[in-house]
Parts: structure tokens; sequence; C-alpha cells
């Protein structure tokens, strides 16, 4: 059965999933429109009758990849005892604004360790990767500033643009050509780029961008959240592993990916730490990260300096799957690192491909708008280190079986594919 059979539901039978309000008072009528959209509109018509990420749960045995955990470190043990030391030395510390901490503490020492892990002058940490990129876009720029961001660029980049009040120029995805025609028209400005792209693994020309930035005058800033940790000798990312350390001025991460915590790091200049803690609303309104939370990203980081094994058997199996799954027929585009995108198209084709995985014992995550464009919803799957060969091979049969069920030769990127091809042979 077809995704489009399959599902469609009136308006009126989202009803039955809406809550009744029994304590809270009645909603005004601008208010009221626009959940009465979202319910008979997103949910009922684009999904066809229920929430779009309401899949399934995974059974013992089913292959999970959903996490960002590409290391497997999660449950490691050495950096579980770390915060279970640090709760029973400090409880939850301080509850204030990092701004206020002064003398030793675990925050500035662990800020220091990845300055010389990432070979910077200074790194910033924060609450989240979300507030690294809001806070450091709303630092950089001003209305006067032209911001030229990647179409792809992570969303909490360009939350800090209109945060900043700033113009943003997007630019064509991987497209340093279109970039330096934005520049030449409008000045420089701030360049903002994912170095891996975490909706489907594309991998950003940084060196070419990296030189432009320079000659243009441009600031350039790097999204590392996909490549700390799993890129650069030692996993200190791609910036480091392409000797641009003296060309990118900023590097942003969330350690809710490879570090497999909650925080966001920022790799800065000298000189603009004390900046930053004076003028970036999320590192003075919003408070620390917890004693136990910094002890376990600085365990994380001795484990990560020293995981080249769990490195070179992330990136061997993503070679090898990114290889198979593209002979099986999918277009993964531009796919060149752990992340693998299954390109479904409509958000009623993507439930559909997540049911038949899921059925099928694997899970993997569900992207659509506003996080892909319409029509390019897709199901993500993060590969990890500690994939058995067994779970790698049963995957591949996962998707190879289940190609005609799923509708993957009907999808507009599968056609997209072979046109290429057809193209390409003649
Ligand atoms: C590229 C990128 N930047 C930033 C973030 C935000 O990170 P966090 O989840 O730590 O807020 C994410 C997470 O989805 C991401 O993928």
């Amino acid at each position: 059965m077809s995704a489009q059979t399959k599902t469609a539901t009136s308006p009126v039978a989202s009803k039955s999933i809406r809550a009744a309000a029994v304590n809270t008072p009645r909603i005004p009528g601008f208010l009221q429109r626009r959940i009465d959209h979202y319910y008979e509109h997103r949910m009922a018509v684009d999904w066809g009758g229920r929430h779009i990420m309401a899949g399934s749960v995974p059974k013992d045995d089913d292959i999970v990849l959903m996490s960002n955990d590409y290391l497997a470190l999660a449950q490691h043990p050495e950096i579980l005892q770390a915060q279970i030391d640090s709760i029973q030395a400090s409880g939850n510390g301080m509850l204030m604004s990092a701004i206020f901490l002064n003398g030793p503490n675990e925050h500035a020492s662990f800020e220091s360790r990845m300055a010389d892990f990432m070979q910077c002058d200074t790194t910033i940490v924060s609450q989240s990767g979300w507030n690294a990129n809001t806070g450091l876009m709303q630092t950089l720029a001003d209305p006067e500033t032209p911001v030229y961001i990647d179409f792809f660029a992570h969303v909490s980049l360009w939350e800090g643009v209109h945060a900043a009040h700033a113009t943003a120029y997007p630019f064509r995805h991987n497209e340093p050509g279109h970039l330096a025609r934005m520049i030449a028209k409008h000045g420089p400005g701030v360049i903002v780029v994912d170095s891996v792209y975490s909706t489907n693994g594309s991998v950003a020309p940084l060196a070419e961008i990296a030189e432009m930035a320079e000659r243009t005058g441009c600031v350039f800033v790097v999204d590392e959240s996909h490549s700390l940790g799993t890129h650069g000798p030692h996993g200190e990312g791609l910036v480091v592993e392409l000797g641009l350390t003296d060309k990118v001025h900023f590097r942003t991460a969330s350690l809710a990916k490879a570090f497999a915590a909650r925080g966001g790091i920022i790799a800065a200049h000298a000189d603009f730490a004390s900046y930053f803690r004076s003028t970036s609303s999320p590192a003075i309104f919003s408070s620390t990260l917890l004693p136990h939370e910094l002890a376990g990203m600085s365990k994380t980081l001795d484990v990560i300096r020293a995981a080249d094994d769990r490195r070179s058997r992330l990136h061997e199996i993503a070679a090898h799957m990114r290889h198979e799954i593209d002979e099986l027929g999918y277009n993964l585009r531009e796919s060149e690192a752990q992340i693998i995108a299954l390109e479904a198209g409509s958000e009623l084709e993507v439930m559909h491909l997540r049911d038949v995985l899921e059925a099928n014992g694997l899970f993997g995550a569900i992207f659509c708008p506003p996080a892909t464009p319409r029509n390019r919803a897709l199901v993500r799957l993060s590969l990890h280190s500690a994939m058995t060969d067994d779970q790698v091979e049963r995957t591949l049969r996962i998707l190879a079986e289940t190609r005609e069920e799923s509708g993957m030769w009907t999808w507009g990127s599968t056609r997209k594919k072979r046109g290429n091809q057809l193209s390409q042979a003649a």
C-alpha cells in the first residue's frame, strides 16, 4: 500500500486526539486559531491523524540508530563514575549564571583543557550547542553586519542571526561560488557553515571557504557538532584535521553528540571570552552547567583523546554502509560521514518508511520541515562505533528487503539519482 493511500484522515478525526482543558482559562481566539490549525492541518492532513514522531518502541534486539552518541560513550563506566564522584563531593553546586564563577572551578578547568585539545586560545562552555550558537551569533553580528549562512546550517545559527537583528544572506548548500557572489555584492561579514551537516552527512568545503573568508575580510564560523570527537587525529575536529585553525575565527559544537553529554562549546580568540561573557544573553541570563556534568565531560575528553580505535571503527562502518546503501539504489546525496539520510520525500512517505523499518527492527530518526525543506523529509541513521558486524549486515539486509514495501523506487530522491545516472551514461 502506498503512503498516500494509507493514511488520509479527516480534520474531524483529529479531534479525538485533542485533550480537553479542565483547569486552565479559555485561550483567546488569536492563539486558539493557531493551535487549531496545527491539529486540523499539520496533524490531520499532513500527518494523516497522528503525530509524525509517534513511532514504536524498540525491542531488545532491534537496531537503534537514532542517537548521536557516535563513539558509544553514553554508558562508559569511567565517565559515569566521574559524575557519581562529583555528585557525592559537590551535589548540584551553585545554581547561578557562570558569569559569577571566580577562582578555580570545574568550568574553568574544562575550558582550558578543551582549548588545549581544540588548539585555540580559549574556549567557552555553554549549557547546550543551541546556546553556544545563538549566543555567539548574537555577539558577532548587528543590524549592519551581513551574515552569509549555508541554507542547511543548523537552525540555532539562524536563530542567533535573528537575535542579532542581522540580515541573513543564505547561500546555496556547499556552493562557494554562490557565496563569493554574495560577498562581492554585500561586502565583508560573517560566514557561517556546519562542518558536517546534521541532516544528510554532507561535509562543507572548509578549505575553500576559509581561503575566501581570508581574502574578503570576513569572519569565519564553523559548527563542528558532528565532527568534534569523530574527526581529526585524536578527535579535535575537521578544522584541526585540515590545518585550518589559523583561518577559522570561531568553532562551536554541541557536546550532545560524540561527547555524549549535555553542553556546548565555543573555540575562540584570546580576548573574546571576556567580551562574550558580558554580551551574550545565554551566558548572562541562563544558569551554569552542574559540576557533575562538567566532571563527566572532562573525563570524556580523556576517553575521546585515546579513542582512535573507536574513531577508525566508526569511519570503517560508515564508508562500508554508505557504499552498500548507495548500491541498493537509495540516494544518499552527498553523505560523506557517519550520518546517512534516507530521503523519502513527503511527510506521509517518511512516516511510512519509518513504520516499515521499525516493523523490521531498524530505528532511525525522522527529519521533516522545519528541519528539512518541504517534500525532502527523511529518516536519518546515525551510525556508531559499537555496531557489531552482525548489526551492520542486518541493517543492510533490512534496507534491501524493505525497498518495495517502503516505496523507495518511487521516491523523488531515487528518481533524481536514476535521472543523473542516465544522463551521465548518455
Ligand atoms: C549542527 C548542530 N548544531 C547545534 C545543535 C544544538 O545542540 P544541542 O542539542 O546541544 O543544543 C545541534 C543539535 O541538534 C546540531 O546538530
